[in-house]
């Protein structure tokens, strides 16, 4: 058995003995149970290439129990797993097949050229690289005219998996068309579209996943939050909880879309998604395409710069299908006990929280938009 050390591609040639193996099916007691116990070496095991409940285990321990120790990676693990496994807190992998040992040090080399583990140390090595290589996609894309040509630039520009999280609104619908009329994931781009099913989405949302999928023949993947997490939540705060304070309500987005959305991207190289900056003032500045450093992948935003009247437009002439809350005066659509309807004039996003003030109403699913605000951070 050889071991291999996934930030720096060395092979330790006698490794500490494990302290504690995890199974995939690790409840909170044996992870906390782990974690506490000893400093040693934590195994979490992978028993198919296709397992991939091993990365949120990892995450777990860094996260929830502050555990410091080498965790290893163990069982059925290919090179192409390194990059993931270091964003998820993992030291070590071991190596099986000991024919295999060159390959993985050439593709942890390959990685270390381009990320840094999140977990442990969360800005990307080459910062410099990824935040141009952003910029000039931002650059192209502005030089781009159609939405499609848009999509096939950033299928052609982002390797790996690219998240586009989809509330059903109208940009995600624009998007959605413009993605399958590309023709780029019969070309081989894994585009991963999702949208994160919160547990209180107006049935019309479903629906529209519904047309949208035999319409487009794209599958849409429903991302559920943490039923543990959902079950604690309401039972301390109530079943509307959310709407006795900012700060209830802010949990609630955190356990029913923000921790989702951070799974669901874990591992993706970029994340489209349909920020307009006619939003709100806070989105003012929302770049085309910007490199997010906090979780170190790039992310675009296709129609930011796209007025109301265009996506309209775009909408009619393409004979998308949309929410049918739209016709009975829902603009921005969220949370189903969160979302009222507007009447003409008012705001785009009146309806959303509309017992909040106004600067508070954000979900934390886009922390930082304003491209300027995010240079200036970093
Ligand atoms: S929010 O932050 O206020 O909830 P908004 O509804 O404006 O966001 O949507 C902006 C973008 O956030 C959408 O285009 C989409 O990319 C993402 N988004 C919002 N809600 C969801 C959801 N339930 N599932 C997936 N993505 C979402
Ligand atoms: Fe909870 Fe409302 Fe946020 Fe949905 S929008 S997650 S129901 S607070």
């Amino acid at each position: 058995m050889v071991l291999v050390e996934l930030a720096t591609g060395t092979i330790v040639a006698d490794p500490d003995e494990v302290a504690t193996v995890l199974e995939p099916t690790a409840d909170e007691a044996a992870l906390s149970a782990a974690a506490g116990g000893n400093a040693g070496p934590i195994a979490i095991a992978f028993p198919s290439f296709t397992d991939g409940r091993g990365f949120s285990l990892a995450r777990l321990l860094r996260e929830r129990h502050g555990f410091k120790g080498e965790i290893r990676a163990v069982g059925h693990l290919i090179p192409d797993h390194g990059q993931f496994l270091l964003r998820s807190g993992f030291d070590t992998a071991e190596i099986t097949d000991p024919d295999a040992v060159q390959v993985w040090k050439a593709s942890l080399e390959r990685i270390r050229h381009n990320y840094q583990p999140a977990v442990r140390n969360p800005l990307p090595l080459r910062w410099d690289a990824s935040s141009k290589a952003a910029g000039m996609l931002d650059e192209t894309l502005g030089k781009t005219g159609d939405l499609v040509s848009r999509i096939k630039e950033v299928a052609a520009q982002i390797e790996g998996r690219i998240a586009f999280s989809t509330s059903l609104g109208l940009e995600d619908q624009v998007i959605l068309h413009a993605i399958a009329k590309s023709g780029v994931i019969k070309s081989g781009a894994e585009i991963d579209v999702f949208t994160l099913d919160t547990g209180r989405l107006f049935p019309e949302v479903l629906e529209t996943v519904e047309l949208s999928e035999l319409r487009y023949r794209i599958r849409i993947r429903l991302v559920a939050p943490d039923a543990q997490e959902v079950e604690e939540l309401v039972s301390r705060d109530g079943v509307y909880g959310f709407r006795q304070s900012v700060e209830n309500r802010k949990g609630c987005c955190e356990i029913r879309k923000v921790r989702p959305l951070n799974r669901a991207l874990e591992g993706a190289q970029g994340w489209i998604t349909g920020l307009r900056r006619e939003h709100s003032d806070a989105r003012a500045e929302v770049p085309l395409a910007a490199w997010d450093a906090d979780r170190g992948l790039t992310k675009v935003n296709p129609v930011a710069d796209w007025s109301t009247d265009t996506l309209m437009a775009y909408i009619a002439a393409n004979n998308i299908p949309v929410n049918p809350l739209h016709a009975r005066g829902f603009v921005s659509i969220g949370c189903a006990p969160c979302t009222r309807a507007i009447q003409p004039g008012e705001n785009p996003r009146a309806g959303r929280w509309w017992w909040e003030n106004e600067d508070k109403k954000e979900c934390g699913l886009h922390v930082n938009e304003n491209g300027k605000e995010k240079e200036k951070a970093a």
